[in-house]
């Protein structure tokens, strides 16, 4: 029998009643109960006492002794096919309580580990005297994660949970979809070909942030929602990258396309898509923040090994057009 004084049990299921049986159902998954020496009518007074508000002690005594061993067994099946909480103990917060205590800590991860990186603090802090290949790296890159960004956003897509969720990210992916035909003008004015870009190849720390962020996708939507406010997330005012294109006198026509596609982003308000998705979530878990946590960190190591690989690949490169090219062909 499940024991803890504090554990005040509450189903985390639906139960549904048809034709004398009764059903537990949790994402979308039925289980039909099975009575196991209780009548009907116990069972469903048992699962009404399993509302997260009385302790087992409570509720044992409501219950004749007889039936405290069949309703000790009940908690435990429950139990054991995760289909209870303990209300007593979980901590819960509203999604935008949540979200704002992951980004309290997603900030101090960011200003300890990537505001002060090698390509920011080379790009921002002296932009004039930047090797132009750190900014047309950064285009060429950005390509391959936008090129690729249906392959992380569209887990998501079917968000079963809220719908209201699943309609933001839904507009946000049509809002999103062809950034990379964007890109491209951007890199075509560098004597980049369409047949170059065919045969371009990512580097590793890129295809790697996609990889782990269509892996988070799948698997834990929450948490990738929450990435999209640092990818999308940047000043709503100007964009500091594009000051710096301007600072470092690069070509109209290679800045262009980029601002084009930095202004969709700020008049989209994609950096405050994550708020408003935790905002229609109504209640998280402090495991569930913890996780976020945890998983935040590597995603913050990634993001910013990102940015430096770009920075150690292509600023060194004097030439543009061809010699920005990592070539699949060249393997
Ligand atoms: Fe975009
Ligand atoms: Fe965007």
């Amino acid at each position: 029998m499940l024991t803890s004084e504090n554990f005040r049990p509450r189903l985390a299921c639906e139960v549904q009643i048809q034709g004398g049986e009764i059903s537990l159902v949790q994402n979308g998954l039925e289980m039909v109960l099975d009575p196991d020496g209780s009548s009907f009518e116990e069972l469903r007074s048992f699962l009404d006492h399993i509302d997260g508000k009385q302790t087992i002690g409570d509720i044992q005594q409501k219950l004749d002794a007889s039936q405290h061993h069949r309703f000790g067994t009940l908690l435990e099946d429950l139990d054991r096919h995760r289909l209870l909480d303990d209300a007593g103990s979980t901590r819960m917060r509203s999604g935008s309580e949540a979200l704002l205590k992951l980004e309290d800590y997603t900030n101090t991860l960011l200003e300890e580990r990537y505001y002060g990186n090698v390509y920011w603090s080379n790009v921002l802090k002296n932009p004039e005297k930047c090797p132009p290949g750190a900014f047309y790296g950064l285009a060429i890159e950005n390509y391959h994660f936008l090129f690729r960004e249906s392959m992380f956003d569209s887990p998501v897509l079917p968000y079963l949970s809220n719908n209201r969720v699943r309609l933001l990210m839904n507009e946000f992916y049509v809002e999103e979809y062809g950034h990379d035909e964007i890109i491209v003008k951007s890199l075509l004015s560098l004597g980049i070909t369409r047949d170059d870009i065919r045969d371009m190849l990512p580097l590793p720390e890129t295809l790697a942030l996609c990889n782990a962020l269509a892996y988070w996708g799948a698997t834990d939507p929450l948490f990738f929602f929450s990435t999209l406010g640092v990818l999308e997330g940047k000043n709503p005012e100007k964009d500091h990258w594009i000051e710096a294109c301007e600072k470092a006198g690069l070509s109209p026509a290679f800045i262009k396309p980029m601002r084009a596609h930095s202004d969709i982003n700020r008049k989209g308000e994609h950096g405050n898509l994550t708020r408003l998705i935790f905002a229609e979530i109504q209640a998280i878990g402090d495991e569930t923040l913890a996780r976020m946590q945890r998983q935040m960190r590597i995603f913050v190591e990634m993001y910013n090994d990102f940015y430096c690989a770009i920075w150690n690949f292509y600023s060194p490169i004097k030439d543009i057009g061809a010699a920005l090219v990592r070539r699949l062909s060249a393997i």
